[in-house]
């Protein structure tokens, strides 16, 4: 299924686009690591105090709801910029285990995300919950960034 998709792209005119140009993929990858920081700054600091860095006393969800358009932003970025650059080579990418494992963890992280912004809303939630889901949200985060950084030297 996802194959077919690839290969859809790839006789894109933006495929082509990407593939002919000297510039789109490393103004997309400006981007996206731009988006990657936002993003990352967010998730980090949302994540310590979900797993009780008590960040002067701030509400768990004020910080989250604080934090959460932020996040967004630099996801939509990542996630935009991404697309445009797999336009290079969109086979290359779906044949690369790397890039396959890293939109898994993303799509874990994702969903992660989701949990934890109806459990922001609720009360009585308890501490070895909030701990467990900062530490696992940072950690697939860093993941997914690890995996990244690897798509290329495979
Ligand atoms: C939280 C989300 C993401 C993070 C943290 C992330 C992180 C990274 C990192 C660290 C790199 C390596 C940059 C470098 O070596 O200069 C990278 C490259 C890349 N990322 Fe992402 N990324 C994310 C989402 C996505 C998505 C959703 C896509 C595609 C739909 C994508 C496609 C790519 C591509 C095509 C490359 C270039 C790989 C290469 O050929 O070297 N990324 N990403």
């Amino acid at each position: 299924m996802f194959h077919g998709l690839y290969a859809a792209y790839a006789a894109t005119s933006l495929s082509e686009a990407v593939r002919v140009s000297r510039w789109i993929f490393a103004v997309f990858e400006m981007v996206h690591l731009t988006g990657l920081a936002v993003l990352g700054g967010a998730v980090l600091i949302a994540s310590a105090r979900l797993a009780g860095w008590p960040l002067g006393g701030l509400d768990r969800g004020a910080v989250w709801r604080g934090l959460r358009w932020v996040a967004l932003g630099g996801l939509l970025a990542v996630i935009g910029s991404g697309v445009v650059m797999v336009g290079v080579n969109p086979l290359k990418y779906y044949f690369n285990p790397s890039f396959n494992v890293k939109l898994w963890l993303l799509l874990a992280g994702v969903a992660l995300g989701l949990a934890v912004d109806r459990l922001v809303r609720r009360e009585n939630v308890p501490p070895i919950v909030w701990r467990g889901a900062g530490l696992a949200l940072s950690g697939l985060f860093l993941a997914v960034g690890l995996a990244g950084r690897a798509i290329g030297l495979l």
